[in-house]
Parts: structure tokens; C-alpha cells; sequence
């Protein structure tokens, strides 16, 4: 479990805090979406979470971060990496080796998995993220889209019990980018894996993520089940954060009709709501 308690940090340097008063629960086996403007502390919460922020990035810190019940003032980087994996929003930042191959090898030697399990460990990672084809090739050949699949393979590879994502699929198509969707749900689902994901791409995010924290500012201005806070679409509007179009439609078709229709979060339910409409 992730347990933010009045959690607010300010960059050493800085006048405002780039977070305020966070309280935030995510259960094991959870899967929260995060998702609000640029500037709003997205990235500031996932290193809270890894606790590079305070060990890695100093500033005032009052409150606290615990995950699994240790407070992340008090336990190192290193222990906190071993419970949770986290895919960088830079992910040239993140790749440290040359090859492919190396870059998933580099993680598993350090995690002290044992030398024969390491070339399963590897081709699992590599095929589940769809790059096996990828394991010999140099960083540099890769395109982004490839370096970011590289980097989600190298942290899966480590098979962590939580798994922070920050706007993994920003150079990703839209094919690839619901296949690693669809894997980070079957890991959720299949391993109980607790995944946090920050994403733009709000639709596929909805599809997804069981809760949604939406973040301006620095604050929470919302969190909870997807549904409910899509039903504040107006808010999220206004900060600027496009709601699903399915969304928008099921409260235009709300005003128009007079009668309240439930909040749409995909296709089938928009689909059956129109079907019931017409009929
Ligand atoms: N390393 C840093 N040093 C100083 N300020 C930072 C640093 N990283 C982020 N910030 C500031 O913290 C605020 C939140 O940034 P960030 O967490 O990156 O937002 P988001 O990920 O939502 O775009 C911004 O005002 C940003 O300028
Ligand atoms: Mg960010």
C-alpha cells in the first residue's frame, strides 16, 4: 500500500511548493490513473513514491510517504526500488547501457536474481512489452518509441510489486500504446501488481484505471473511482484536461434529453446508452 499523509514538498530553491496537503491511498493490487495539466506536480508525486524525493531531490518536506508502512524519510532508494518500479517520464535519463540486452541485464545483476533465471526473466520482459526482436540492438539505433518500450521491459523485468509509470506512451502510436495499456492490465489483474499511471491519454486512461487523482496546481483536486470523477467533467474542463468524448457525450445527451443518462467511460457503455435512447 501507498500512503501519502499531508504531503507537501518544495524544490530546494524554489518559493512555491510543487506539492501541497497530498493525501492519497492506493490499495494493493490497485490501479490509479493521474492525470491533470503540465506543471501540476504529476512527476513530483512518482518520486515521492520511489523516494527520490527527499533522498535524491532535497527541499522542505512536511508529512509523510509510506509504502508497504515504511516511511520513505527512513528507508533507502535502494530498499524502495525493490517494492516499487518506476518508468521515467525522460527515459534518456533512465537508460544507462548501450544494448538492449544489457539495459534489462544491468537491473536483474543488481536485484541479485539468480544467473539462470536471468535469460527467462529477459525474454519474458522483452516479449511482453513486443520487442523481443529488439534484445541485441544498441540504444542508439532505437527509435523513442522503441527506448520507452526498453525502458518499461527493464523495470517489469524486476518483476516489482508496484509499478509507477510516467507518461510511458508519450512517443508511443496508439497501437502500441493500448498494448502496453493492455499489459499493464493483465499484470494489475493476473499478478496483483499495484500499477500507478500518469498519462495524457485520457480515454485509454479511463478504459484502464480503476481510480483517477486528478492534480493542478499542486493539489488533488479530485480523486476516486473513474467513473465518479468523470461525472466532474466540467471541472476537469476548465483545468484544461479533455474529458473522454464518450464522457462528453452521455451529459450532452444529459441536457438535451432532460433525464439524467449515466456517465459514459467507454464505447460498448456509450453504444448501449444511444441504443436505449433511440429505442
Ligand atoms: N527538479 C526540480 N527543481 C525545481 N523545481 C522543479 C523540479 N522538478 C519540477 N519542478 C517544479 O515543480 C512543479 C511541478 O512539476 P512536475 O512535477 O514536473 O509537474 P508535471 O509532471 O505535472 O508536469 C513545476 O512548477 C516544476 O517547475
Ligand atoms: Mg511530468
Amino acid at each position: 500500500m501507498i500512503c501519502f499523509k499531508d504531503l507537501s514538498f518544495t524544490y530546494k530553491g524554489e518559493k512555491a511548493p510543487a506539492l501541497s496537503e497530498i493525501n492519497l491511498t492506493v490499495e494493493d493490487g490497485g490501479f490509479l490513473g493521474i492525470i491533470g495539466p503540465a506543471g501540476a506536480g504529476k512527476t513530483t508525486l512518482a518520486r515521492a513514491i520511489t523516494g527520490m524525493i527527499p533522498h535524491h531531490y532535497t527541499g522542505d518536506f512536511y508529512g509523510s510517504v509510506a509504502v508497504n508502512g515504511l516511511d520513505t524519510v527512513d528507508t533507502s532508494i535502494d530498499e524502495i526500488s525493490r517494492m516499487v518500479g518506476m518508468v521515467f517520464q525522460d527515459v534518456e535519463s533512465q537508460i544507462i547501457s548501450p544494448l538492449v540486452e544489457d539495459e534489462i541485464l544491468y537491473g536483474l545483476e543488481n536485484f541479485g536474481v539468480p544467473r539462470e533465471e536471468i535469460p527467462q526473466r529477459m525474454a519474458e520482459a522483452l516479449q511482453k512489452v513486443g520487442i523481443a526482436d529488439l534484445q541485441e540492438r544498441s540504444i542508439a539505433s532505437l527509435s523513442g518509441g522503441q527506448r520507452q518500450k526498453v525502458a518499461i521491459a527493464s523495470i517489469i523485468a524486476l518483476k516489482p510489486q508496484v509499478l509507477v509509470l510516467d507518461e510511458p506512451t508519450g512517443e508511443l502510436d496508439p497501437r502500441s500504446s493500448r498494448q502496453i495499456f493492455s499489459l499493464l492490465k493483465e499484470l494489475n489483474e493476473e499478478q496483483g501488481i499495484t500499477v500507478i499511471l500518469i498519462e495524457q491519454k485520457i480515454m485509454l486512461l479511463c478504459e484502464f484505471a480503476k481510480q483517477l487523482a486528478v492534480v493542478s496546481g499542486g493539489k488533488i483536486i479530485r480523486q476516486g473511482n473513474t467513473r465518479d470523477v468523470l461525472a466532474h467533467a466540467d471541472e476537469l474542463q476548465a483545468l484544461g484536461v479533455n474529458c473522454p468524448r464518450v464522457t462528453t457525450l452521455s451529459r450532452m445527451l444529459s441536457e438535451k434529453t432532460g433525464a439524467a443518462q449515466p456517465v459514459c467511460i467507454n464505447l460498448e457503455e456509450a453504444e448501449k446508452m444511444v441504443r436505449r435512447l433511440i429505442g
